[in-house]
């Protein structure tokens, strides 16, 4: 049996953490990560016939039965992760259609998953039905795209075309837009269940006055999908009061389609 400490996705968790502290985006506790091992993967590293606890999940996921997450844990501080991996982090196998986390690894102050498990599980199922590839699902609270939601519309369409036009990259980063969701109670299934449903469109999810939410296929691409969105929306909190005198129009929007051959959401240009 290898050492967990020095698995790829324990030592990448380990750094992401440490990253998104570095950005600002994870105060105290805030923030969380999931992310969805390979098959296989998790018996290289600890014995699936040894469970430490079975911790009910108080939803059903029956897509993701058997599968096995690194999840980041509840109350847990991102700056400390890589000094405490083994308390701040577990490693939890799904079962009973969902309703049951086996802990494998981890956790080893008693402690237990994010208090937002329901929306990382449910965004996954929601991702991997239109993306097989997709491992990641991440949440934190950056500053600027938070300040945006007190100022900005609340609608998809018209808060995407804002962050695609803040910066050229935007439209090739995330052409398939942000979505937005009002205000809800966190930690819910009814919020998970909702984030869902606005993963099955695109892999930004924005909650408004609290944070947001991302997915994708590995930590760093996931990162740079904040990131990237991050960055737009201090652009935005820099310029929104100043005259415009000049945008990304829709038809240079439409070139950087063409160039990237990335096509944007249907319906979000002119
Ligand atoms: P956890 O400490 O339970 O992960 O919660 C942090 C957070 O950001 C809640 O939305
Ligand atoms: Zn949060």
């Amino acid at each position: 049996m290898k050492d967990i400490l020095n698995a790829p996705f324990v030592t990448e968790m380990i750094r992401t953490t440490a990253s998104m502290y570095g950005q600002g985006w994870d105060e105290r506790n805030g923030g969380n990560i999931s992310l969805m091992l390979d098959r296989g993967q998790a018996e290289e590293y600890v014995d699936p016939g040894q469970v430490l606890r079975t911790i009910p999940t108080g939803f059903s996921a029956p897509e993701l039965e058997g599968r096995d997450f690194l999840v980041t844990g509840t109350g847990k501080y991102f700056k400390n992760v890589r000094y405490e991996p083994e308390a701040d982090l577990g490693l939890v196998r799904l079962t009973e259609g969902g309703t049951q986390a086996q802990l494998l690894w981890g956790y080893s102050d008693g402690g237990s998953f994010t208090s937002e498990f329901p929306t990382h599980m449910m965004s996954h199922a929601a991702r991997l039905r239109t993306d097989p590839e997709n491992r990641v699902v991440m949440h934190c609270h950056p500053v600027n795209l938070l300040a945006m939601t007190y100022v900005h519309p609340l609608d998809d369409r018209a808060f995407t075309r804002t962050l695609w036009q803040m910066s050229t990259e935007c439209l090739v980063v995330f052409p398939d837009g942000v979505n937005v969701l009002p205000w809800m109670l966190c930690g819910t299934t009814q919020i998970g269940e909702a984030t869902a449903e606005k993963m099955t469109t695109a892999r930004l999810v924005v909650w408004a006055q609290h944070g947001i939410y991302g997915a994708g296929r590995n930590l760093d691409e996931t990162f740079g999908l904040i990131e990237t969105a991050e960055k737009a929306a201090e652009v935005y909190l820099k310029i929104a009061h100043l005259p415009r005198l000049h945008t990304i129009t829709d038809e240079q929007l439409h070139l950087l389609e063409q160039r990237y051959s990335v096509r944007a959401r249907p319906g979000f240009l002119d």
